[in-house]
């Protein structure tokens, strides 16, 4: 990882400005005049043969899509040293390939290149953090962190907050690895390890469910779940955050009619892009036992 100590003293508006300036140009370039992005300059021409430019090639999802169970897909992704999914790796591996946006939708602009990696500096040089904003754009719009989360340049962060689930915690240990593994973010510590193969994380059991409930009858729903790990094998964070849910178990209320409208849920869960919600399969959404694939325990 490419780690470089890089604070600049601004406030809120640059972070605002450039969100919204890179919103507007919808594109990377917009921010190599404030960062070292790659300009593109150095590359050297590369001749493409005639029939590249003509044929689309619309690559085959990668395998793992294929597969809908909980513990089979767990096998098919590499661990960390503290046993829970290394999703850069798989990202790197190419053993899953995000979807940038919502089906149908304009694919938002590609960051990758956005290098404006941080390191927090801490009273105690071993517990220095590395926050690369890298790897994050190639998952979360800067919108959800910015300004909700970040607003203003100079967001004190402690390990308390984290462990709290606030501002880093808001997603590690939620969604995104688990703030026990020390060494990915203070990458002066020695890793420590866990044998055992921690299950996927982010699985979230949806507001007005009851437990026992009967999904023919309104007055007496079943809990409905949402695993995040079926979704972000297959879509980045940024497909549905912020736009189409704010990162908070509980905020949106979702209800069956906006998904026959093909709204929330239903932007997806609509017969062509994931399985129809309207008619049947309500079992796959409102069940009792854990979350995610039919055939889990
Ligand atoms: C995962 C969360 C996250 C994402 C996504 C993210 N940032 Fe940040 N950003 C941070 C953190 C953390 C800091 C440093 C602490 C702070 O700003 O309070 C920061 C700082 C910044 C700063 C520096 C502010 C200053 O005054 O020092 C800018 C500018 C910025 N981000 C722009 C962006 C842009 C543009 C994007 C999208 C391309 C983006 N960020 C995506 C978390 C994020
Ligand atoms: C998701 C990233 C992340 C993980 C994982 C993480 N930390 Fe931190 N930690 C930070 C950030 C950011 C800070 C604030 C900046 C700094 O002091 O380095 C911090 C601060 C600290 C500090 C400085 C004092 C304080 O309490 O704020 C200590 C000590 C610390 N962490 C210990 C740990 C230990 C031990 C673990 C593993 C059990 C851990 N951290 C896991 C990001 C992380
Ligand atoms: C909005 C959600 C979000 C927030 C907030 C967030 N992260 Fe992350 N972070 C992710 C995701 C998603 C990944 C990809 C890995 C994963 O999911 O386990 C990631 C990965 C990382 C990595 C690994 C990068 C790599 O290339 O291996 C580090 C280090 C990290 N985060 C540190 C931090 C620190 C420090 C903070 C707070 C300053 C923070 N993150 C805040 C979502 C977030
Ligand atoms: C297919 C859509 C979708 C994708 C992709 C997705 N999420 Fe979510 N996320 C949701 C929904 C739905 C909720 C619950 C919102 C609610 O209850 O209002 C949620 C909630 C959250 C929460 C709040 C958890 C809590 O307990 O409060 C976090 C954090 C979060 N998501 C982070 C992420 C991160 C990080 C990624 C990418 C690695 C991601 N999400 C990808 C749909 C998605
Ligand atoms: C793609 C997932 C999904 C499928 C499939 C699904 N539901 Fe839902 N349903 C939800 C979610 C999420 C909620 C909101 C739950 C909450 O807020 O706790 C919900 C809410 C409901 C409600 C509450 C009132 C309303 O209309 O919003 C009823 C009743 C309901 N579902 C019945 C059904 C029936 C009957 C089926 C099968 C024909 C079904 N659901 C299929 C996800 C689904
Ligand atoms: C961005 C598209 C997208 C959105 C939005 C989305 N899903 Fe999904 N969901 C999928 C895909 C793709 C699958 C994999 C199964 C398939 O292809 O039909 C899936 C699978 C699932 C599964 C696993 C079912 C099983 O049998 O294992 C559940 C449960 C689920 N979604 C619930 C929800 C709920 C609840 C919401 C809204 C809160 C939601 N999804 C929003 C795309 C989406």
């Amino acid at each position: 990882m490419e780690i470089r100590a890089r604070r600049i003293e601004t406030g809120r508006w640059i972070v605002v400005g450039l969100v919204a300036l890179l919103g507007s140009l919808g594109c990377a370039r917009a921010l190599s005049g404030f960062f070292d992005l790659p300009s593109g300059d150095d590359k050297k021409p590369v001749a493409v043969p005639r029939a590249a430019a003509t044929e689309v090639e619309v690559a085959a999802p990668p395998p793992i899509e294929s597969v809908l169970d909980r513990k089979q897909s767990r096998e098919l992704l590499p661990d960390d040293s503290m046993g829970g999914v290394d999703w850069v790796a798989a990202l790197r591996e190419g053993l899953i390939r995000p979807r940038p946006g919502l089906p149908g939708d304009k694919p938002p602009p590609d960051l990758t290149g956005f290098r404006y990696d941080m390191v927090f500096e801490s009273d105690d040089p071993e517990y220095a953090a590395s926050f690369p904003h890298s790897s994050h754009v190639e998952w979360v719009d800067c919108l959800s962190c910015h300004p909700k989360i970040f607003p203003s340049g100079h967001t004190p962060i402690t390990m308390d907050a984290i462990d709290e689930g606030e501002l880093c915690g808001r997603c590690h240990s939620q969604v995104a690895f688990s703030s026990e593994t020390c060494h990915r973010c203070h990458f002066n510590t020695e890793p420590e390890t866990d044998d055992t193969k921690h299950d996927f994380m982010g699985d979230i059991v949806l507001a007005r469910g009851q437990p026992g409930g009967d999904v023919t009858d309104p007055e007496d729903l079943p809990l409905s779940r949402f695993p995040h790990w079926i979704h972000r094998i297959r879509y980045q964070c940024r497909a549905c955050h912020p736009g189409l849910f704010d990162m908070r178990a509980g905020a949106a209320v979702i209800t069956m009619a906006e998904m026959s409208a093909g709204k929330s849920c239903g932007r997806c869960h609509n017969g062509r892009d994931a399985f129809r919600a309207q008619v049947d399969n309500c079992d796959r959404c409102h069940y009792q036992g854990s979350p995610g694939g039919s055939s889990s325990p």
